[in-house]
């Protein structure tokens, strides 16, 4: 699978010939500010939100509007943009699908959720999305550290990755997301939802020995940077 990183917690990742984008915050964002929302490379053809806060929904109605890409999300938020004309395709915690690029379990997150304008946000979600060919990947959301992610390996396919958020006050911080990585059973993280604002500053090293000491590897991407991971 190729991913990009976009900033925050914005990821494209190339699956089944398919773009797939996540939770998109980069006109906003103080540090994507040399990213167009417009170019070629944002039109992905399916748009995953984790829950309704502005820094994982800002660009979606443009983005959307821009490339005709599906929303993937809770039934509230794709009823949500249903209202601003966006075509989605509203799930639950708990439920399965099976796209044309692979299938999505839609599993817990501990978090909070309200769409920008302060309508009804649902329950914030993670995503577990895998197809056979190319490996399956669990991207957290804004989440705490919850038991729940225990399931993650009883119920879904060996995971190849999970995107994990480190940056803490929003959500868990570093030291949270190696017991996370170790609930989930997962040796290769990528980390997000850190360095974007003040509270969320973090000291890379400091988190990437975090993981190392366990076994695993945290990776933590330049904004814009793409690069592949092959199923295991
Ligand atoms: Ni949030
Ligand atoms: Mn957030």
């Amino acid at each position: 699978m190729r991913i990009t990183y976009y900033g925050h917690a914005c990821f494209m990742v190339e699956m089944g010939g398919k773009k797939l984008l996540f939770d998109p915050f980069i006109t906003p964002n103080p540090k994507t500010q040399d990213i167009e929302i417009d170019m070629d490379a944002i039109q992905p053809d399916y748009i995953l939100i984790s829950h309704g806060h502005a820094d994982h929904v800002a660009d979606a109605v443009t983005i959307a509007k821009n490339s005709g890409a599906k929303i993937i999300s809770t039934y509230e938020i794709v009823t949500w943009f249903g209202h601003q004309d966006i075509d989605g395709h509203g799930m639950n915690t708990g439920g399965k699908f099976t796209f044309d690029f692979g299938v999505v379990k839609v599993v817990n997150a501990v978090h909070s959720s309200m769409m920008p304008d302060g309508s009804y946000g649902a329950n914030p979600v993670g995503f577990v999305i895998s197809n056979d060919d190319e490996g399956t990947f669990y991207f957290a959301g804004d989440t705490a550290l919850t038991m729940d992610m225990k399931l993650i390996p009883m119920i879904c396919p060996t995971l190849d990755f999970a995107i994990l958020p480190i940056g803490d006050n929003f959500t868990m911080g570093y030291e949270d997301a190696v017991i996370a990585s170790e609930f989930i059973e997962c040796n290769t993280i990528i980390g997000c939802h850190f360095d974007t604002f003040p509270p969320i500053e973090i000291d890379h090293d400091v988190a990437k020995t975090a993981f190392k000491n366990k076994g695993k590897t945290l990776f933590l991407p330049e904004i814009s940077m793409s690069f592949n991971i092959t199923k295991n």
